[in-house]
């Protein structure tokens, strides 16, 4: 018989509590012990059942609460001493989220272990301001790419073929590279006047956005000091947020607006 216990790598969602899946949520009420990071929102944290044990790891940019080996280890060892383990992850575990290194890690010492998909904050929070991240005659696809490098390395990415008018760009990690960002994706071509957001605190108490363009993007952001976690996307169907923002619109604004509009400001 199998001694050890089942490992679930859920994901969390962008923070709304109401954005988990009904089986992350069935995994967080069965848990014997549940392990998260820095970004799972508090309302989520509540959800845990009563009889867990909760184990923080944390992760910050430049600051790990636990060194992913040490989290790795760890892992194992409550598999050996619980039966259902949470290992609790924002947005998706696959997503730029070291859920497969984890898993990875799990395969090779014999652990079972499943893995629960979240919405991971590019599809959560784009919705949430109404940016489709693809939208006929405007965008043909969208990219998720990581706007961070290890230590101070530069950003090593292949900008030549990210600046695509026709693709959305979505760039996790990405706030203290924001204007390198800009500045790579304008000099391959991309358009300075492409429209362009960084949002923060997606879906949760405190979210803030900013909306403008490649160029001006980096100097709003800056002004107001938006605070991470931050989400930028680029692209022409972020022009659409002012006409499909189901939040704050009438529907009638929605619908009879026939132009892209120009805006740039950030939220209050
Ligand atoms: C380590 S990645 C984890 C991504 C996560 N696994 C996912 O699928 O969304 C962390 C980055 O995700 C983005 N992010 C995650 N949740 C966010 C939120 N609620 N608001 C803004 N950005 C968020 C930010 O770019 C942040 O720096």
């Amino acid at each position: 018989m199998d001694e050890t216990g089942r490992i679930y790598l859920v994901g969390a969602g962008p923070g709304d509590p109401d954005l988990l899946t009904v089986k992350a949520l069935k995994a967080l009420k069965k848990a014997d012990v549940v392990v998260y990071d820095r970004l799972i929102s508090d309302e989520i944290l509540d959800l845990i059942g009563p009889g867990a044990a909760r184990i923080f790891v944390g992760k910050a940019a430049s600051n790990h609460h636990l060194p992913q080996e040490d989290i790795n280890a760890l892992l194992v060892k409550l598999a050996k001493t619980s039966h259902t383990i949470v290992r609790l992850k924002g947005g998706d575990p696959f997503v730029f989220g070291r859920g497969s290194e984890e898993a990875l890690y799990l395969a090779r010492h014999n652990i079972a272990f499943e893995v629960i998909p979240g919405i991971t904050a590019a599809s959560g929070i784009s919705s949430s301001l109404g940016i489709p991240l693809t939208h006929r005659g405007l965008s043909t696809g969208v990219r998720f790419v990581t706007g961070h490098a290890k230590g101070d390395e530069d950003l090593d990415l292949d900008w030549k073929s990210l600046a695509d008018e026709q693709t959305t760009l979505v760039f996790y990690m990405g706030l203290a590279n924001l204007s390198e960002i800009s500045r790579r994706l304008i000099a391959e071509g991309l358009s300075p006047g492409t429209p362009a957001a960084a949002v923060s605190k997606g879906t949760v108490n405190g979210q803030r956005q900013c909306i403008g363009t490649l160029a001006d993007l980096s100097g709003l952001v800056a002004d107001i000091d938006l605070p991470s976690p931050v989400l930028i996307i680029v692209g022409q169907v972020v022009g659409l947020a002012d006409m499909l923002n189901w939040q704050e619109l009438p529907y009638e604004d929605a619908y009879s607006a026939m132009e892209l509009p120009e805006k740039r400001e950030c939220s209050a």
